[in-house]
């Protein structure tokens, strides 16, 4: 089987740390996110994932020169123009030319997901695209998903007020897909797959949901990648374990529940806790870095502090004894 996963979108939320990276090629402990959504799909018998690239295809391409990825092999498409997350799939399908059942999967989330019992669900249902659906919360960020109880779709609400959501079972980015829903999107536009076709689909009868409770994040904000980074090292993934620190830490440092990524050096008497410090980075004598993410090639002076959420992103320096506190550096526009 094949997979298109979907790793074109802009990350907004993430900036500064996605002006010069595309979303999913930031490090999750120290692995490009690609990699981790990637790797696991070979044991579902996917033999080959096209990435469907639109911002920073480059830094794709330039990580996997030879078509493998996680040792799963990748194909790219990109778009000449961003697509939205339909027109995405109905570009790379064409492309790829994909003529049986197919996986589609946001490259953002992080999943222990049994792809296997979906696809399975999809065929006992004869459906024609299927979404697997996590619980949360707070569903108003997501893609709201009320079904019958055969799992059959009655409306997909993409985003909705809270106090709206119909359910809180929510749309977890992993859909097994028919080739005729590639014929249902319109060509020459964006469109969103969430909010025109799915719902086109739920009116079809032919949508069809089923609901796990494997480990899921959406990796989309600050506060997420910061979770699914210490998710990691603590080994909340199946069958996964990575080294939290891979940089040098000065004996009397304290580095707690935080990941510290290859070449950086963490000064005496620092602190740092529940943060990501990604390569390269400098964290200078008695600085405290708390919540918060330094992405490559960051000098921290000494004395500062970096605390509640803050993102700095790469390059940048941190000037000595500096209380930087729940901000972005540099500023979003
Ligand atoms: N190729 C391409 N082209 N990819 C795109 C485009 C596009 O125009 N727009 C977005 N993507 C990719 C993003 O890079 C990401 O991997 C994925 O599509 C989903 O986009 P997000 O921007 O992360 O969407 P979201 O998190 O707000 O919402 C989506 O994911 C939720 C689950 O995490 C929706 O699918 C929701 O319904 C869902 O609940
Ligand atoms: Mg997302």
């Amino acid at each position: 089987m094949k997979a298109l996963v979907l790793v074109g979108g802009f990350g907004t939320r993430l900036r500064p740390l996605t002006l010069t990276t595309p979303k999913q090629m930031l490090p999750i402990a120290g692995i490009p996110m690609i990699e981790w959504v990637v790797g696991r799909l070979a044991q579902y018998g996917v033999d080959e994932v096209i990435l469907s690239l639109g911002y920073r295809p480059d830094a794709f391409i330039e990580a996997y020169p030879d078509q493998t990825c996680a040792g799963v092999a990748i194909r790219y498409v990109t778009e000449p123009e961003p697509l939205g997350t339909a027109g995405a799939v109905r570009y790379a399908a064409l492309e790829a030319g994909l003529n049986e059942t197919f996986l589609v999967l946001n490259g953002d989330v992080l999943t222990d997901l049994d792809v296997g019992s979906l696809i399975d669900f999809h065929r006992s249902r004869g459906a024609e695209a299927t979404i697997a659906l996590h619980r949360v919360e707070d569903p108003s960020a997501f893609g709201v998903v009320p079904t019958h109880d055969d799992g059959r779709v009655i409306a997909f609400v993409e985003k909705p007020p809270r106090d709206e959501a119909p359910t809180d079972l929510i749309n977890a980015g992993t859909y097994v897909v028919e080739p005729s829903v590639i014929d249902r999107i319109p060509a020459g536009r964006q469109v969103s797959i969430e909010r025109e076709t799915f719902p086109q689909l739920a009116d079809a009868g032919s949508l069809y949901a089923m609901a796990a409770d494997p480990y899921w994040l959406d990796t989309g904000t600050p506060q997420l990648y910061i979770a699914a980074n210490l998710d990691a090292i603590a080994g909340r993934r199946v069958g996964i374990q990575v080294e939290a620190v891979s940089g040098t830490v000065a004996p009397d440092a304290n580095v707690t529940n935080s990941v510290v990524g290859v070449g950086s050096t963490i000064g005496a008497g620092a602190e740092v806790t529940g943060s990501v410090i990604m390569s390269n980075v400098i964290v200078g004598e008695g600085a405290i870095i708390r919540d918060s993410i330094l992405m490559h090639d960051v000098e921290v002076g000494t004395g500062a502090t970096v605390v509640d959420c803050s993102v700095v992103g790469i390059g940048e320096r941190v000037s000595p004894n500096q209380a930087v506190n729940a901000e972005r550096i540099p500023l979003p526009d």
